[in-house]
């Protein structure tokens, strides 16, 4: 097991480079530098990110890689490259991508992702789970952000590859990104080992605001301070940064409600509260949150400003939260 891990980290820091000197010095690269340059991405961001590019063909890393000693099983147990269907041989899962190598905590690729340069679907292909890389383990871009959590206290939470990129150009270094998909309580735990204070910044979508209550419980749960910044004028913050810069954005961040306000802005949004019923599904929608609050102190802190809020006492806030504590799965 040991073996294969060294194994596979020689194979992805080699993977790495030649799809890092496709892209630099190339001439099949030159299409992936021209789309960096149309988004507006630097060439000292793209180079601090080990940007890459994999060129249009089944078997630009498979045969270069074989030549150099590994073998099929290896570039198909690491997902680099894929079996012929019924047939003989192998191809490479990345090809015609940009690619944004993933690394593990000390900066060394373990995974990859590659985006299409047009609106071809997937819009992203990522290295499928490996002996050395397990999705919900990692955060993208912690190995650079690291440092920067820890000075200021407070990571940002985002998306996508891009958006962690764009806020690294423009200095906004403590950005992390979940890749898409839902946190897990090890990222959270993760994250939370050099700050404890989170921003999360996902997209202005449904889906983004869907795992951002789902990301905001995990880590009010794990204890963190939690604060939401859900965008308006742009759909990511990769957008955001681009069009409006840096300033706006930290504006908007101090702005940023704590992830209660947060939440209770969106009950509000939905529900009469002039209505007992509209009180009562109000604290209902919160309570799962609200429950979530590990410390006490805090927890109450919270029930009485959202009694105040709502116009109605802590005591039957706590009564309902206590009975909905019960009937809970
Ligand atoms: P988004 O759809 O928000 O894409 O997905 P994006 O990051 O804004 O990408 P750009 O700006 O169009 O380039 C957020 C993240 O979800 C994952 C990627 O990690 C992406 O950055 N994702 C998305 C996938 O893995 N596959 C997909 O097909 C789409
Ligand atoms: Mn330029
Ligand atoms: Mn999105
Ligand atoms: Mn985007
Ligand atoms: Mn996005």
């Amino acid at each position: 097991a040991r073996r294969t891990i060294e194994k596979g980290r020689a194979l992805h820091k080699r993977t790495a480079e030649l799809f890092f000197q496709c892209l630099r010095e190339d001439s099949r690269g030159l299409q992936g530098r021209d789309y960096l340059h149309r988004r507006g991405v630097s060439d000292s961001v793209a180079v601090a990110f080990g940007l890459g590019f994999a060129p249009q063909q089944w078997d630009f890393l498979t045969e270069r890689l074989l030549r150099e000693g590994y073998s099929t099983e290896e570039l198909e147990q690491f997902g680099l490259a894929l079996r012929r269907a019924g047939g003989e041989g192998h191809y490479d899962r990345f090809r015609n991508r940009l690619i944004f190598p993933i690394f593990d905590g000390q900066g060394r690729p373990i995974a990859f992702g590659g985006r299409v340069l047009g609106d071809e679907m997937p819009k992203y292909l990522n290295s499928p789970e490996t002996p050395l890389y397990k999705k919900g383990q990692h955060l993208y871009g912690l190995h650079k952000a690291g440092p920067f959590i820890r000075e200021k206290g407070m990571a940002i939470l985002v998306e996508g590859y891009m958006d962690v990129i764009t806020c690294h150009q423009h200095g906004v270094t403590q950005a992390v990104a979940t890749l898409g998909t839902a946190l897990t309580i090890e990222q959270g735990r993760l994250l939370l080992r050099y700050g404890s204070s989170v921003l999360i910044c996902y997209d202005g979508d449904r889906a983004g605001t869907a795992a951002t209550i789902k990301a905001g419980r995990i880590l009010t749960e794990l204890g963190a301070k939690v604060k939401v910044l859900h965008l308006q004028e742009a759909k990511d913050p990769d957008e955001f940064l681009q069009s409006q810069g840096a300033s706006k954005l930290w504006q908007a961040i101090d702005k940023a409600p704590t992830y209660i306000e947060y939440r209770y802005k969106q009950a509000h949004a939905q529900q009469n509260l002039n209505s007992v019923e509209g009180k009562v599904a109000t604290i209902r929608e919160l309570a799962p949150d609200l429950l979530s609050i590990p410390s006490a102190v805090e927890q109450e802190a919270n029930v009485q400003w959202l009694a105040k809020q709502v116009g109605i006492s802590d005591s039957s806030i706590i009564e309902e939260l206590r009975s909905l504590s019960h009937s809970r799965p």
